[in-house]
């Protein structure tokens, strides 16, 4: 029986570059050797019900070329990773530019199909100065926890099995004003759609919440065990309980200066505190998002990264709706806009 596994690691030019990639990666493998191997752009097909690790070297500069002919090729064909699972190991010879390849590749894989299970990404920055909690936790090196955790991250991706039982609960959470919001005009358009699935909204608008504190680990992990943190107030009393019994979570995203709203944004850090308690890899997360211009691809990546690698959700396929619309109430002139709504229900509907 094969393990369905699909590695697809663009070549790089220089091969000295990718060479501690490709250690932790047949370290990683071991006993798994995959199904198919794709290394340049030419070699990409589609790869239907795949579980596929991602796995790209960076130089200096951030940029790997074969990279880019692949990232073209998957934004043309959206259904070229359909039905798949993906992770993905990011290898550096910078401190900086892993993160932001990572999110990219996250969004443009997951527009053409692909689900991603909570916290995808190992990435390994020039320095390694990313490992240093895992391992202190692990008695390890740097380079000992970055092996550990690739194993980590591909017995996660193999493994991923999950399916709800029962009804589902969907919570969705905003800050908008529903009389004028193009964001919420939309999400009532899904929720007309969206069947067999219990609702809760909670609306964050006007109320008084407050930015992490960013106190101690060893005081976000006291309030956290008592299911609360250091503020309380809506984010501990409504957001945390509805949050633990969710099995799907949809935030609506209006974009603000090509970010989420300061609302959503205090929601997200005062997560933390929950997450030391638990993990939310069987939770799904969706968001609706809508730009006056442009820029929404921003906000999907922000989610993508706070969520789904930094926080653990699980990101199905195709999770986000993502339209423009500026003056109230122009998210109705849309063209085919009641479709386009419908199809995001069946996809919120369909993913479990
Ligand atoms: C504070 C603020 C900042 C905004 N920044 C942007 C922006 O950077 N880019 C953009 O395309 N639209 C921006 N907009 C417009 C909204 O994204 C737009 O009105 C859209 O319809 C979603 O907002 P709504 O759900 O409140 O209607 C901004 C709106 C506000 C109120």
């Amino acid at each position: 029986m094969g393990n369905n596994l699909v590695v697809i690691i663009p070549q790089c030019a220089e091969r000295a570059k990718s060479a501690r990639l490709r250690e932790v990666l047949a370290h990683t493998i071991g006993d798994n050797p995959p199904e198919e191997i794709i290394e340049t752009a030419e070699q990409l097909h589609p790869l239907q019900g795949k579980r596929i690790l991602f796995a790209i070297v960076l130089g200096s500069s951030g940029i790997n070329l074969e990279y880019y002919r692949m990232l073209k090729q998957i934004r043309l064909d959206q259904h070229i990773f359909d039905d798949c699972l993906g992770a993905l190991l990011v290898d550096g010879k910078s401190e900086l530019y892993t993160k932001y390849i990572a999110r990219e590749l996250v969004l443009a894989a997951n527009m053409a199909g692909c689900s991603f299970i909570g916290r995808p990404l190992v990435e390994g920055t020039a320095s390694l100065a990313n490992f240093h909690i895992i391992a202190q936790l692990r008695n390890l090196d740097a380079h000992g926890a970055y092996l550990w955790a690739a194993q980590d991250l591909l017995s996660r991706l193999l493994q991923e099995t999950r399916k709800h039982q029962g009804t589902r609960q969907l919570l969705t959470l905003h800050a908008s004003n529903k009389t004028t919001s193009n964001t919420y005009a939309l999400w009532k358009m899904v929720k007309k759609h969206v069947h067999d699935i219990n609702i809760q909204e909670i609306s964050l608008w006007d109320k008084e919440i407050n930015d992490c504190a960013g106190c101690s680990y060893e005081t976000c992990l006291h309030f956290g065990s008592q299911g609360s943190c250091f503020y309380g107030g809506t984010i501990s009393e409504d957001v945390y309980p509805a949050l633990e019994t969710c099995t799907d979570l949809l935030l609506l995203c209006p974009n603000y200066n090509d970010a989420l709203s300061a609302y959503l944004t205090a929601f997200i850090n005062r997560l933390t505190a929950l997450y030391l308690k638990q993990r939310f890899y069987d939770k799904n997360i969706y968001a609706i998002i809508v730009s006056g211009y442009s820029g929404s691809d921003i906000i999907a990546g922000q989610l993508i990264a706070g969520l789904c690698m930094n926080k653990s959700f699980f990101l199905p396929a195709r999770f986000c709706l993502m339209e423009t619309a500026h003056e109230p109430g122009s998210i109705q002139k849309i063209s085919g806009i009641e479709n386009i709504a419908a199809n995001f229900a069946s996809i919120i509907i369909k993913s479990h």
